[in-house]
């Protein structure tokens, strides 16, 4: 383990990399090719005519089939649709009923009165749905969809931070296990994270696991910041040096970025934001051109909307969340799976530290 002191922010490196991931899943047969009829091109016109920006002509026939199939399935079901803002455009505009970023996810979780709700996202997200609606029939289409911010902390590490820092309360990122958001007193998401932080009181807090978004908190705030070594796989791979590049190769460019990158990026940007503040800022500035320095799918999702916006489209996928598939989700309607489930005395711990982030959060968001 190797600690620092760097101006009021405390660094903790500790080199535990557990995954909360350890089911073992049997490989599951795609389901069968659906065919483009008439009927199902006639079902999609209107809402192709939506999207034909972000997903060419001939990717809608393999796209359309299935968009229909869980429009129908998800109406018998009585079922809702979550899509996070990193889910592709054929789930996000073809089938999603409720969209957003994570704090928004687990707003929308919380309220709805739909018996099945069908999270397209990532594991963590699901749970969370879970947790807060632990009446709800919770439903992942696959269970390996992970999050290297989730496998990067576990609750052992939770009582290891506490014993080294008595008394200073544990803020954790919502991309964290059931397990870690019951060890900690309260958790945030990339919208209200400072909030959250502020709201405490506290002159030192433990935050986990994203160091880089701890960093960007500790810089808004008086408090001291204890951090974690944890990282987004997507986010960490993008680098000052590629935002130069961005400004040098296309003049006039607006960068907004996430706060998951690291903070040389985020010295670089015009704007810092969750997903939703991202989409907001779109909605607010209306730039020429713009880089939304995030995963790929968020400026496919926002151009949609934004046809007088030019979106220069650097790449990084998450591959966690492009496990997602049409075909998966119409799977999951279909046999029910897979269910997300969480203990009793850890739902109602980590139920405790989110609802107190919701309360903190109310009409929050950015
Ligand atoms: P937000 O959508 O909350 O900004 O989070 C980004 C992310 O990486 C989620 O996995
Ligand atoms: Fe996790 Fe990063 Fe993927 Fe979000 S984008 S799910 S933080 S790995």
């Amino acid at each position: 383990m190797l600690m620092a002191r760097i101006r009021g922010l405390v660094i903790l490196i500790v080199s535990t990399m557990d995954s909360h991931l350890q089911q073992q899943t049997v490989p599951e047969p795609e389901p069968p090719r659906l065919d483009y009829t008439p009927a199902v091109a006639a079902r999609t016109a209107a809402l192709y005519e939506r999207v034909r920006s972000v997903i060419p002509l001939m990717e809608w026939p393999v796209h359309a089939p299935y968009v229909d199939a869980i429009r129908r399935l998800k109406a018998e079901r009585g079922a809702v649709v979550l899509a996070h803002n990193y889910q592709t455009p054929e789930i996000f505009h073809g089938v999603a009923d409720l969209c957003g970023d994570s704090l928004a996810l687990a707003r929308q979780a919380a309220e709805t009165d739909a018996e099945v709700i069908v999270v397209c996202g990532v594991h963590f997200m699901a749970e969370t749905a879970k947790i807060l609606s632990p009446g709800r029939t919770v439903l992942i289409p696959d269970l390996e969809a992970g999050c290297s911010l989730a496998s990067s902390v576990t609750a052992a590490d939770v009582a290891l931070l506490r014993e080294r820092h008595p008394g200073a309360p544990v803020v954790t990122y919502v991309n964290t296990s059931a397990e870690v958001k019951a060890a900690s007193d309260i958790c945030c998401t990339s919208s209200n994270a400072v909030e959250v932080v502020e709201s405490l009181g506290a002159e030192r807090v433990i935050f986990l696991p994203d160091e880089y978004l701890g960093r960007y908190v500790a810089g808004r705030t008086g408090v001291e910041v204890v951090l974690w070594q944890g990282h987004c796989e997507v986010h960490e791979r993008f680098s000052a040096e590629d935002l130069r590049g961005y400004r040098a190769s296309y003049p006039g460019v607006q960068i907004y970025a996430h706060p998951e990158c690291p903070p040389d990026v985020l010295a670089e940007a015009d704007y810092v934001g969750s997903t939703a503040g991202l989409l907001r800022h779109v909605d607010a500035v209306r730039p020429e051109r713009v880089v939304l320095v995030t995963e790929c799918s968020m400026s496919d999702n926002v151009a949609v909307a934004h046809p007088e916006v030019e979106f220069i489209r650097p790449c990084n996928l998450c591959p966690h969340m492009k496990r997602i598939t049409l075909p998966k989700i119409l799977a999951s309607l279909e046999h029910m799976r897979h269910e997300v489930t969480v203990d009793a005395a850890v739902a109602a711990g980590a139920r405790r530290a989110v609802a107190r982030m919701l309360e903190v959060g109310r009409g929050a968001g950015g």
